[in-house]
């Protein structure tokens, strides 16, 4: 039997010293006396698991968990690297607006070396500089609207000769949607002459797309299969268009930064670089958003409809102002607040988005989110989806909600730093304005020109693809079996 009357007082003394010291001592008291406590991490459970098996199998639902668990900042070890994770909305913001201590430019410096294949003299070159500032004002929303009224002619034209399958027969909806943005993007800002064009543009565009993410995450591009290959084969297709006449037919944003990178004694290759750095968020990004928008309206009780009869409105409405007016190029390019169609973007954003905003934590003396200390050097990864899924925020997050943010008063419903498709802060996407614009242009003329129902007859489904996350729009997984007819419209109402 033990008894404390047994232990003699000099003894129980020292013994619980020597414990008060050693739980003083431990690393996580040590900084509690510092005021900084230690970053929980998460490693994979084997060592041969480079990534922790949960992340890469469901992200959503991990970061969900591990926030639970960890609360809204933590590690993860994943490829031989540290990440640090932030998940939720104030500490985000908070970020966003110290850009002193986490910065951004070491960053962009690797992605367009590993993930476009800039050589060093490209970093070093003033022309860089003069390229981003000319592209930034390319895409501001007072000179975005030539780019858009352009979008809005080639999407008519394309759309008028697309050709359908027989009656009866379903097609992919994610071809039908991808192939005509695809063409009317790389139109609308390269010209007509653009590469883009070929299928077999298309196919290395789409493997180079999937591996990217990747690479921006730290793997060496020679080590992702396939992974250069692709890349220059889609250098060398905008090299062979920039030696085309019909590229002088782009966009200023194209043509400026050809001029720049031209007068700056460039080489082709060098500008065919840059051109794909813009070419990859247009592409990319923009179609896939108006694929979900569809998927998603299609497999809602509502189904297309209620945003059918909101365009029909507006556009007997805009004829009875514009009389004689009979075209939806002209309609398209002076469209009227659409209030649904707003809301259902917004959500479809917030919904089937997953965009990090990635920060370097400056070299000199680190800094701290919340209560943790970050060393100099350390990377943080700002999971705005994680917002987009917080129940704190949103009511029943896992439902798309067309009607969400439609608002009657017109206040926003949520606060606008918790809706963060394009990022934030300094990094934001500078190409949101021209996206939002170009999926509200091809949405409307699509829903003005056809028909498109889910093949009962044919079920199909989609989800949401567990990889290439944190780039803007999550790649699906499926695809929708749809049936596609043009819509028959009094003689008087028609282009
Ligand atoms: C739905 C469409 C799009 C989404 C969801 C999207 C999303 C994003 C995200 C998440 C970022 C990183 C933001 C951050 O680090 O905080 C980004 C950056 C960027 N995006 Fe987009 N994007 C879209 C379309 C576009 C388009 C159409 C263009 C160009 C025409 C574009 C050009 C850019 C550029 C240049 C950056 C880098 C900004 C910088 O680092 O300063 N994006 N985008």
């Amino acid at each position: 039997m033990f008894y404390w009357e047994n232990i003699n007082p000099p003894w129980l003394i020292i013994t619980s010293l020597i414990a008060v010291l050693g739980a003083l001592f431990t690393p996580s008291w040590t900084a509690v006396f510092r005021r900084k406590a230690v970053l929980p991490t998460v490693r994979s459970r084997w060592p041969w698991q480079s990534i922790p098996r949960a992340l890469e199998a469901d992200p959503d639902r991990f970061f969900a968990e591990t926030t639970r668990k960890h609360g809204p900042a933590f590690a993860v070890h994943a490829n031989g690297r540290k990440m640090i994770y932030v998940t939720n909305a104030t500490l985000i913001a908070a970020i966003y607006k110290n850009s002193k201590s986490f910065v951004m430019s070491p960053l962009q410096g690797l992605w367009a070396k590993n993930c476009f294949g800039f050589p060093n003299r490209m970093l070093s070159s003033p022309v860089l500089g003069d390229i981003m500032a000319s592209m930034h004002r390319d895409l501001s929303p007072k000179v975005v609207s030539s780019l858009l009224q352009s979008l809005a002619s080639e999407g008519c034209s394309i759309i008028d000769a697309r050709v359908l399958p027989p009656a009866g027969k379903h097609q992919g909806l994610l071809p039908f949607i991808l192939d005509l943005a695809f063409d009317a993007s790389t139109r609308s800002v390269f010209g007509p002459g653009m590469a883009a064009l070929s299928p077999a543009f298309r196919e290395a565009f789409w493997a180079f797309d999937t591996n990217l993410p990747r690479v921006a995450f730290g793997c060496p591009p020679q080590k992702v299969p396939g992974f250069e290959k692709h890349r220059e084969y889609l250098v060398t297709e905008i090299i062979s268009t920039l030696k085309d006449e019909k590229h002088h037919e782009g966009s200023e944003l194209a043509s400026s930064c050809i001029s720049l990178g031209v007068n700056g004694g460039w080489s082709d290759s060098d500008i065919a670089r840059i051109l794909l750095g813009i070419l990859w968020p247009l592409l990319a990004n923009a179609p896939n958003a108006i694929f979900w928008l569809f998927a998603l309206q299609l497999q809602h009780p509502d189904g297309l409809k209620p945003l059918v009869d909101e365009i029909d409105r507006a556009w007997e409405l805009w004829r009875k102002k514009n009389p004689g007016a009979n075209n939806y190029v002209d309609f398209a390019k002076d469209l009227p607040e659409l209030p649904l169609l707003k809301s259902a973007i917004d959500e479809t954003l917030r919904y089937a988005s997953s965009s990090y905003s990635m920060r370097q934590v400056h070299e000199e003396g680190g800094t701290a989110i919340g209560s943790y200390f970050l060393q100099p050097g350390e990377q943080v990864v700002c999971v705005t989806r994680s917002v987009h899924l917080d129940e704190n925020i949103y009511d029943d997050p896992l439902r798309y909600d067309p009607n969400r943010f439609l608002t009657h008063t017109g206040s926003p419903t949520v606060p606008s730093h918790a809706h963060m498709p394009f990022g934030g802060g300094i990094s934001i996407c500078e190409g949101r304005h021209y996206a939002v614009g170009k999926i509200r242009i091809l949405t409307v003329l699509i829903l003005l020109e056809f028909v498109i129902e889910l093949d009962g007859r044919s079920p199909s489904t989609v989800k949401f693809a567990p990889d290439n996350r944190g780039f803007g729009m999550i790649r699906p997984d499926g695809d929708l079996n749809v049936k596609i007819r043009r819509r028959s419209r009094p003689a008087e109402s028609q282009k």
